[in-house]
């Protein structure tokens, strides 16, 4: 068995081939990535000590891809995965990596006759109908009324079938611009693929910044000290997101790739759901309980343009096709974080606070 990790340097790449090497110690790992995302060179020692081979590759680049030689499965784990890229100054780099370096991606895997893994994204979905959600504010977070539900919608969150017309972000349109490829790639060459519309994963070995990875950016602050805001929809805190836990993504893909005659068709939403869901709000209370400290946080009440006040994600199907659940609670997300935060204190520090 050879599997290439794209992004395999980053969080979930990393996290995902250590898993994979874990339980599988005879398997040829590769991780791949042009370590562009600050910190991604911490998690080198991690594939290093693992026995997973590490080389810098660009998935712009097709010589790169080609120089890796065959594989049986390929993770696509590499972008720029910031919803906020490419508004302030030129799209060019997210449009490179995330829809023609996951083409090359994609024909490396039919080129080789392997399995491909997409890690897609709850931010497919378009922003408008997402604004126009029927939202109340409750103990500080945002919230769907019981009962209520329209097309794709309802307390329990998001569903495949929400509809899918109108602007979504210039990140969300390479990614869905990326599935179409991928069942266009499945009918025409019979390509075993597994797209994954994954809402917000967190977990240790996250680099956190201000525009991607909030779960850790929060904790560090909380605990390294640093600034925060609550930016947009009124600057109150109260936006909503569902988290999943890396290691029950890699649970979820196990059985994914033991039934491909099931996952490898359509698009599964794959997220923490509306138990595992936090306001930035309750998030802060969580992370000063943590820290002992409470943190001063400030108040930008303008809305960037690719924001979304609430998102959870509804991955009942994917739960009911593979048998899956996330073991993982948000308040076990949030310890795990501070317990790597406080060993891995020295070498995050400069980097997260
Ligand atoms: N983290 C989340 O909450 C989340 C949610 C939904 C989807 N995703 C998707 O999951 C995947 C992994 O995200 P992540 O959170 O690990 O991000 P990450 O930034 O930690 O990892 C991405 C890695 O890709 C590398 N990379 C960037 N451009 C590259 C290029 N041109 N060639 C090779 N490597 C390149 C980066 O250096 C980084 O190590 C992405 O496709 C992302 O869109 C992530």
């Amino acid at each position: 068995m050879r599997i290439l990790v794209t992004g395999g340097a980053g969080f979930v790449g990393s996290s995902l081939a250590l898993a994979f090497k874990r339980d599988n110690p005879t398997a040829d790992i590769i991780a791949a990535d042009n370590l562009k995302r600050r910190g991604s060179e911490l998690n080198l020692p991690r594939l290093r000590d693992a026995g997973i081979r590490f080389e810098h590759a660009d998935i712009r680049e097709p010589e790169d891809l080609a120089a890796l030689g065959p594989m049986d499965l390929l993770l696509e784990c590499s972008a720029e995965p910031s919803v906020q890229a490419g508004y302030s100054g030129s799209p060019a780099y997210l449009l490179d990596t995330n829809l023609r370096g996951t083409l090359n991606c994609l024909e490396t895997a039919r080129r080789h006759d392997a399995t491909f893994v997409f890690l897609s994204t709850s931010r497919v979905y378009p922003i408008d109908p997402l604004r126009a959600l029927p939202l109340t504010a409750k103990n500080d977070a945002l919230t769907i009324p019981g009962g209520a539900n329209g097309p794709g919608w309802s307390a329990h969150g998001i569903a495949e079938d929400f509809p899918l017309d109108g602007h979504r972000s210039l990140y969300g349109a390479t990614k869905l611009a990326s599935e179409q490829f991928i069942e266009e790639y499945r009918a025409a060459f019979g390509l075993k693929a597994v797209i994954n519309r994954c809402g917000v994963l967190a977990g240790p070995w996250q680099m956190g910044k201000v525009d991607q990875g909030f779960m850790c950016l929060w904790a560090a602050r909380h605990l390294y000290g640093g600034k925060l805001s609550y930016n947009g929809f009124g600057g109150l805190g109260h936006q909503v997101r569902d988290v999943l836990h890396v290691a029950d993504l890699y649970d979820l893909l196990v059985r994914q790739l033991a039934d491909l005659e099931t996952s490898a068709k359509g698009v599964w939403n794959v997220g923490g759901g509306a138990a595992n869901a936090t306001s930035l709000r309750r998030l802060s209370a969580a992370c000063a309980d943590r820290a002992r400290r409470e943190l001063e946080i400030a108040s930008h009440p303008d809305t960037n343009p690719a924001d979304i006040p609430w998102f959870v994600t509804d991955a009942r199907r994917a739960a009911t096709a593979f048998g899956w659940t996330p073991k993982k609670s948000l308040d076990t997300v949030i310890d795990e974080i501070f317990d790597w935060l406080e060993t891995e204190r020295e070498e995050l520090q400069p980097l997260l606070s």
